[in-house]
């Protein structure tokens, strides 16, 4: 038998460099973020010249490019000037006080014993560290909320936000959400901090979308591998999801996966429509995530929605068991979104003399 890897692997063709569609890859330019990318250059340029930076939050659904910015604009600062300390982390790899100071203290090289060490001293020794460098610490906390669930978590933004004046220690912290909610639960003091600098990252529209994709795409497909309509679409299915660019390109690259494992020679629309039909065949994980960018009222109208089943529940039950929460009008007009919104399906029916909606999730 010939060798069974070889022969498949003749029957690529399709990606160049697929690892140009993963999560994590950083591009070399960020399309559609360009006002966010200059507010954020703002707070952190001072910090190349020995200034103190401005703290900022940056909030947004998921898929808007949060991360992928900071993680960017953190590259650079360091590539341009040695004296800023460009520190990454991911709160729910470091939820607590101490274990975000022990990655700062790690992130100037010193070793610390894992045990018998409190994080007052732990915050000593990196303010020692960095101030005898004359490094000023530039701090991404993404994900922060993971962060204020946690007993003591708020303290830790405290401390950094306020390095300067209780430690004469220029630092710019930048902490990053998906909870428009957010400042609100923040203790005031820390909430003056990013008050100045809260930076909204829209979902992206369409055209944004096209865009992404089209530069990942030159990179992770030979050339012609592509069929035309498939950027547009992946970019409409992914706008439908709340313009999540996480989600376009995995789309984009399972869609390139399945037109390999076909041994097709060009990615179609066809695959693209079977991925996300696949996909929305494991519908409660999308759900959820949509549901993630809904505000509370939206929410509450899904759940009742939910509850009432695959038949669905008609608009003025939905009004009965909100009463007091919002106005019949209000409750309509939201309904009206959400179904715009590809989230709920209505059905007008014929209910003795009059009509009524018939409102379902959709599946
Ligand atoms: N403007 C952009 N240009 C190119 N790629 C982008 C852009 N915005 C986002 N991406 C890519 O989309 C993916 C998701 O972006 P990112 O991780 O920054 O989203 P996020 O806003 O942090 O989402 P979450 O709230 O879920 O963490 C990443 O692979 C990122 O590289
Ligand atoms: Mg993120």
């Amino acid at each position: 038998m010939a060798n069974v890897f070889r022969s498949s692997q003749d029957s690529g063709g399709i990606f160049k460099n697929e690892s140009a569609l993963l999560p994590d890859f950083l591009p070399e330019e960020l399309p559609g973020r360009e006002k966010e990318i200059k507010e954020l250059v703002f707070c952190l340029k001072p910090a190349s010249e020995n200034r103190q930076p401005q703290h900022a939050l940056l909030v947004g659904p998921p898929g808007s490019g949060k991360t992928a910015v900071s993680r960017f604009l953190l590259k650079q600062l360091a590539e341009c000037s040695q004296r800023p300390l460009p520190v990454y982390l991911n709160c729910w790899e470091a939820p607590s006080r101490f274990a975000i100071l022990s990655s700062l203290v790690s992130s100037v090289g010193e070793v610390m014993p894992r045990r018998g060490i409190a994080s007052d001293e732990l915050l000593s020794r990196f303010v020692e560290i960095a101030k005898k460098e004359g490094r000023i610490p530039i701090i991404v906390l993404d994900e922060v909320d993971r962060l204020l669930a946690e007993e003591g978590g708020e303290q830790i933004l405290y401390d950094l936000c306020r390095a300067s004046e209780l430690h004469s220690l220029k630092t710019g912290v930048i902490a990053i959400t998906n909870d428009e909610e957010l400042h609100i639960r923040l203790d005031s003091r820390i909430r003056s901090s990013f008050l100045q600098h809260t930076i909204k990252f829209a979902p992206y529209s369409v055209p944004q979308l096209k865009e992404i994709l089209s530069q990942r795409a030159r990179l992770a497909f030979f050339p012609d591998a592509l069929g035309e309509d498939v950027v547009p679409f992946c970019a409409a299915v992914a706008f439908k999801l709340g313009g999540d660019a996480r989600a376009a390109l995995s789309l984009l690259l399972s869609a390139g996966k399945a037109a390999e494992q076909e041994n097709s020679k060009k990615v179609s629309v066809e695959h693209v429509r079977k991925i996300r039909d696949e996909a929305m065949a494991h519908a409660t994980v999308k759900a959820e995530r949509k549901l993630g960018l809904l505000d509370k009222l939206d929410r509450q109208i899904v759940k009742v929605v939910k509850k009432a089943g695959k038949g669905g529940i008609e608009s003025g039950k939905i009004y009965d068991s909100l009463m007091g929460v919002a106005k019949d009008r209000a409750i309509r007009s939201r309904i009206d979104k959400l179904v715009e919104e590809g989230i709920l399906v209505a059905q007008e029916v014929r209910l003795g003399v009059g009509r009524t909606r018939v409102i379902r999730l959709k599946s």
